[in-house]
């Protein structure tokens, strides 16, 4: 089997899965407990807050840890008041909640970036609070979000940014983006589904979803998943251990898909030259579905996602295609690679076979 889709998920690395085992077998204590088993497992999660927090350069104490990406994107939203803006772009975790504001869409260009002139028309209009993601999950594309963020919060503009795409592809740091939020998820770094964080600035007050024992100073209450948070903060350790010889291999090997997709006259790559992240490939072949693409390269062993996962098995065209211009026909083409430091050029070579009675 050949993964091309770790922008949907990425498999749990076995030293991730080494680290949580003891907390699902015999340290079952609930952190909250004063016992020698809650004392280990609450310790426990202070160092996976740690590791975290190093891999964003953020504080331990600016952890809060959630179920994921969804909860930590919904955590933030429900914390905006006032005139609420997002970019075109986002995750429907932070689309959906936001709609009670009827937010203010920030557009973006052709490359699927938002230009400077949009921040400043963007400003006029005096928001309160702004959403704009980090790296978007279908095109790989990097928001400039440190110059926005400076000009947003010198006006006292809050700022939160969805960086689930991000953190592990490329360096992330909470302090020098300057935001006041940012989102993660652990199953999109080799740590297990149901893990994740908002890291917060602790100027700003946040609005919990969940109410009960107080737990995560308050702002997420429930008995922590202590096994997934371990296994969060082994994968955020080894991400950053690891974040230059992972970006290195994705790159080698996107640069190689690239170079060989270039051979088909009609192979299109989206906002190729737009700042992307180094394991994302969007492209299509003119004229073919990326849906039976999909299901071709499936009954092969091959996973690739056509879009987003959350939109696969949707007919409707990516949003964040027909948002940078794109025709529906051509969104429709769509397929999206999306590589992992431990895929292999044999693989990349193997999906290129396969994909060419389409392209040529
Ligand atoms: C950009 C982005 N934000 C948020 C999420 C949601 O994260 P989770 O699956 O941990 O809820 C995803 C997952 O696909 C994503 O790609």
């Amino acid at each position: 089997m050949i993964y091309f889709d770790n922008n949907a998920t990425t498999p749990i690395d076995e030293r991730v899965l080494e680290a949580m085992l003891p907390f699902m077998k015999n340290m079952y204590g609930n952190p909250s407990s004063v016992h020698r088993l809650g004392r280990i497992a609450k310790s426990a999660v202070e160092v996976a807050r740690e590791q975290v927090a190093a891999l964003v350069d953020a504080l331990p104490s600016q952890v809060i840890f959630t179920s994921g990406g969804t909860e930590a994107n919904n955590l933030a939203v429900n914390s905006a008041f006032g005139r609420v803006a997002q970019s075109a772009i986002e995750h429907p975790s932070v689309s959906e909640p936001a709609k009670r504001f009827i937010p203010e869409i920030i557009t973006v260009n052709r490359d699927g970036l938002i230009e400077p002139k949009t921040i400043s028309e963007l400003i006029e209009k005096r928001p309160d609070f702004v959403s704009i993601m980090l790296a978007n999950n279908e095109t790989g594309v990097i928001q400039p979000i440190a110059d926005i963020a400076t000009q947003l919060t010198e006006r006292g503009i809050i700022i939160h940014t969805d960086a689930v795409q991000a953190v592990g592809k490329i360096p992330v740091s909470f302090k020098q983006l300057g935001v006041q939020m940012l989102s993660l998820s652990g199953h999109k770094i080799y740590a297990p589904k149901g893990s994740g964080a908002l890291i917060v600035d602790k100027t700003v007050l946040l609005s919990p979803l969940f109410l009960g024992g107080g737990q995560e100073q308050n702002y997420r209450s429930g008995t922590e998943n202590v096994a997934a948070i371990v296994g969060f903060g082994k994968a955020a350790e080894l991400a950053k251990a690891e974040l230059d010889a992972r970006q290195t291999r994705m790159l080698s090997l996107r640069t190689m898909l690239e170079n060989k997709l270039a051979q088909f006259s009609k192979v299109t790559i989206f906002a190729q030259t737009a700042p992307r992240l180094p394991n994302t490939v969007l492209f299509g072949i003119d004229g073919v579905d990326g849906e039976l693409v999909l299901l071709k390269l499936d009954q092969k062993g091959v996973c690739v996602s056509s879009g987003s996962a959350c939109a696969s098995g949707e007919t409707e065209p990516s949003h964040v295609l027909l948002a940078m211009g794109i025709s529906t026909q051509q969104a429709q083409t769509a397929i999206r690679v999306s590589l992992s430091h431990q895929n292999t050029p044999a693989e990349v070579l193997e999906f290129i076979e396969l994909i060419t009675p389409f392209g040529d």
